[in-house]
């Protein structure tokens, strides 16, 4: 069904491949908006609260701009600044926060958390990512390749690294939906978990296409269209988990023979942020502790034509737009 008015965005598997389809009609529409300069204050009037546990540049700012074009009324909540999860439980903060707003953003640890945060709001809540999944960013991705290739149906699909992580999760979910052929390229201590795996596989055997999980890097990547990777060890682990992160993850890093061994006209794709330079703090760090050249991406890969990394953080705003368009009108 198209009309997703009230309801809450938590993760993809609560939703129906055609709903996915119409958020990415609605988002081209937005960006055709956007960049025509054409006015889109559809929700004139209406207030949306952003609460982040976890930092964040794209999915904040978002939310923000998104929300400011609609014509709505934003504020954000940084880690740390609101009585949320201190001295004040979930459910109380939704029910408060509930009666003041229209709708909530929520970037948190646990998916049982933004579940039960919607489940006493009363308004729609919105998934900005949680330890498991990050659902806004799959409509962006999915927006992104279907602008480059002008199709999604049979396109092949890789995640290489740490492929039971949040995004990695939402993608299998997601190129499923969208009939595209997803392959988790990673050690088999980082495949996905077998339930999730078999959840996707049904929705995929209905959109006509697969679910692989491979850890021979030559084998995943032969033939591939989009080659997507993410940071090595995402925001809540444990800081000593590098170690033992790069030992499994060295082999899957995103290079130039991975591109070459791909199709002709491969992508390369990002959820951002990025250890594809050192010129970051923490990267830094890491660099020294181990003496890494490189980590999930070199900047070749990164800077080079094959990239969409950019456009897929633009299509980050206008994705997150209809979302929220979608589920408050
Ligand atoms: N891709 C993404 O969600 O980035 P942020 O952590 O900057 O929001
Ligand atoms: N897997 C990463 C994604 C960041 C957008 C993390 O959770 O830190």
């Amino acid at each position: 069904g198209k009309n997703l008015s009230g309801r809450s965005f938590l993760k993809l598997l609560d939703f129906e491949p055609q709903d996915v389809r119409y958020l990415l009609d609605l988002s081209k529409d937005f960006k055709r908006l956007k960049r025509a300069g054409t006015p889109h204050r559809y929700l004139e009037g209406k207030n949306i609260v952003l609460l982040f546990e976890k930092t964040s540049t794209r999915t904040r700012c978002s939310f923000e701009v998104a929300g400011r074009d609609l014509g709505m009324g934003v504020t954000y909540l940084d880690p740390g600044s609101s009585q949320m999860g201190k001295k004040e439980s979930i459910a109380d903060t939704a029910g408060v926060l509930g009666r003041m707003y229209d709708g909530i953003e929520y970037r948190g640890y646990s998916q049982e958390l933004v579940e039960e945060l919607a489940k006493y709001a009363k308004v729609p809540v919105w998934n900005g990512l949680t330890d498991e999944f990050h659902p806004t960013q799959m409509i962006a991705d999915l927006l992104t390749m279907e602008e480059h290739f002008g199709y999604l149906k049979g396109l092949n699909f890789v995640f290489m690294g740490d492929a039971r992580n949040n995004v990695a999760n939402s993608l299998m979910v997601a190129c499923a939906m969208a009939g595209v052929n997803f392959t988790a390229c990673a050690p088999q201590e980082l495949f996905p978990k077998a339930d999730l795996v078999a959840q996707a596989r049904a929705i995929a055997e209905r959109q006509g296409s697969t679910v692989t999980l491979e850890s021979d890097v030559k084998k995943a990547t032969a033939g591939a269209h989009v080659l997507y990777t993410d940071i090595w060890v995402s925001m809540g682990e444990p800081d000593e988990i590098w170690a033992s992160r790069i030992k499994l993850l060295q082999p899957y890093q995103v290079n130039r023979s991975v591109m070459e061994n791909a199709d002709k006209q491969a992508i390369f794709m990002h959820c951002l942020p990025s250890f594809h330079d050192r010129k970051t703090l923490i990267g830094e760090q890491i660099y020294e502790k181990f003496g890494l050249a490189e980590m999930e991406v070199t900047d070749e890969v990164f800077q080079s034509d094959r990239s969409v990394v950019f456009e897929e953080a633009e299509n980050r705003m206008h994705t997150i737009k209809a979302i929220m368009y979608a589920t408050l009108k």
